[in-house]
């Protein structure tokens, strides 16, 4: 039966291969999947006791099926070759040289893999593109893989479909396990449906079959742009509505309550804050802004760009409320930044805003004091050497491991992840250790300009106003 898939391989081990393929083999025990990736490092982290990614909830499923039928290897050919479904979950990022260049995104991770597929394939192969690709990827990957067929002896035969994967991380187990909806594209003849419901069939060992919507290819592909950059918009809407209150004295977070009430609308993902980060928001609106000019459709990639616009625009607005609060002068001062992963529960740091609001100060030549309960102090220099100078990073950076030394002497308390823990801190102690006049600024929302004044602290808060 050719809608019965035995043999999983997932090509990229990474925040979307890795958990992914660990709920097939966990779900499916009668599937075996390989994990298959170039970065040694990586794989050999998957075989040890600490795995390479933090997931609640991922390293029990892993121990769980690790050996039995899940596997982890650097021997790409042989599961290429062993394979029935192969995914290709590589990471396809913002594009840095070239045409396109800091818009379109990079393809040649997904490219490689489908020549590696084209050169050791011996038989029939359904190819799914997990990875979040531009529309019509899936006719590239295709091209390439027909060309194979056409020089093959071998008994080849293709299918692409688009599967595209929308876990957030810090939730990843949690939404593979319980997707809003599963989303598979494919193509209308008989064989495409035939491979459709082939993969239909592996989720629907644990996903009710009503939330596995299936589309043609093109849908698929486009849908996946299409949510995140809803998702997104929605983020630069409130915050675009968080300066519109900072100036006339509206709050924030009663404006979400009150507006999120509407069913139509909801309340889920209207916290202002100071913009969002993640490897993808940004990377997948500029990607449909780069789809929208290639089409010409002028007016429609202004109206994307304008998510991307308000998110860098938040994010130097709230480093320029730093500076402007501490008396239009940070040279020299030390200032606590409290986060740096791009959202709670991750060590991810991926286009934080933490790293651009550290570089606008750090060109305003400010000593920052960083602090992130997840975040290695390694990890943080490359981000910022990245973004400025080894230098300046030398100059200016120090990572503690205490917020309380982080806090001590300096002139204010930053706040630019959502950690839970820095709702319990004792700030009066802080307060007392630091230099005075001592400001705190909030850009998530995390606390009431009452209780922060109440201790003493000059106060700025995203989206409230004195
Ligand atoms: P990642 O960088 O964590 O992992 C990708 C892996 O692919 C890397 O380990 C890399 O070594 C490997 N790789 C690249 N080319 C290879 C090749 N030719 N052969 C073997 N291995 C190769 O990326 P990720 O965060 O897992 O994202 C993967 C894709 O999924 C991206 O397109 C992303 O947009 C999409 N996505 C990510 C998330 C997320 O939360 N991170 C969520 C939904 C979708
Ligand atoms: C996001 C989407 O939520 C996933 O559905 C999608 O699969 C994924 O991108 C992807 O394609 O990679 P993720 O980036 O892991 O997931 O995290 P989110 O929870 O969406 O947060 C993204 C950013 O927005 C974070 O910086 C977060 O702090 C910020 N955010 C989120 C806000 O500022 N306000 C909100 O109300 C929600």
């Amino acid at each position: 039966d050719q809608t019965v898939v035995r043999r999983i391989t997932c090509v990229g081990a990474g925040y979307v291969g890795g958990p992914t393929c660990a709920m097939i083999a966990y779900k499916s025990p009668q599937i075996t999947v390989t994990v298959v990736d170039m970065n040694k490092e990586r794989i050999d982290a998957w075989n040890s006791d600490s795995l390479p990614i933090f997931e609640p909830g991922l390293e029990d499923v892993v121990m769980k099926c690790r050996g039995t039928n899940l596997f982890f290897s650097t021997d790409v050919p042989e599961a290429i070759r062993s394979a029935d479904l192969i995914f290709i979950s590589v990471n396809t990022p913002t594009k840095m040289y070239g045409k396109g260049a800091g818009m379109a995104p990079d393809l040649k991770y997904v490219e490689s893999v489908a020549r590696s597929i084209a050169e050791h394939a011996q038989g029939p192969k359904i190819v799914v593109e997990k990875s979040t690709v531009p529309v019509k990827a899936a006719e590239s990957i295709l091209s390439i893989l027909e060309d194979a067929q056409r020089r093959s002896n071998n008994n080849l035969t293709f299918q692409v479909l688009s599967n595209p994967e929308f876990l957030a991380e810090g939730t990843a187990m949690r939404d593979l396990a319980s997707p809003d909806r599963v989303l598979i594209g494919g193509e209308d003849s008989e064989e495409g449906q035939r491979a459709v419901a082939a993969l239909v069939n592996v989720y629907a060992s644990w996903v009710p079959r009503d939330r596995i919507l299936t589309t043609k290819t093109w849908s698929s592909e486009l849908s996946k742009l299409v949510a995140n950059a809803f998702l997104a918009q929605r983020i630069s809407s409130i915050n675009s509505v968080s300066a519109i209150c900072e100036a006339t004295g509206a709050d924030v977070r009663e404006v979400a309550k009150a507006v999120g009430c509407d069913e139509r609308i909801g309340s889920n993902f209207l916290n202002a804050s100071v913009g969002f980060g993640g490897s993808c928001f940004q990377k997948d609106v500029l990607s449909l802004v780069y789809l929208c000019e290639s089409l010409h459709l002028d007016k429609v990639a202004d109206y994307w760009n304008g998510v991307i616009t308000i998110n860098n625009w938040q994010r130097r607005r709230f480093a320029d409320a730093i500076v402007s609060e501490l008396f239009n002068t940070v040279a020299g001062k030390k200032i606590a930044i409290f986060g740096f992963a791009f959202k709670k529960s991750t060590g991810d740091t991926r286009e934080s805003s933490a790293i651009h609001v550290s570089k606008h100060l750090m060109e305003e030549e400010a000593r920052l004091a960083v602090y992130d309960p997840a975040v290695t102090e390694k990890q943080m220099r490359q981000e910022l050497v990245m973004e400025t100078s080894e230098k300046s990073v030398n100059k200016l950076v120090t990572v503690f491991s205490d917020p309380y030394e982080a806090a001590k002497d300096a002139h204010a308390i930053v706040i630019l992840t959502e950690w839970e823990e820095f709702k319990t801190y004792d700030y009066a102690r802080m307060y007392n250790a630091m230099s005075h006049p001592a400001a705190f600024f909030d850009g998530r929302l995390l606390f009431k300009r009452k209780d922060i004044e109440a201790i003493g602290f000059h106060f700025f808060g995203i989206g409230s106003a004195p």
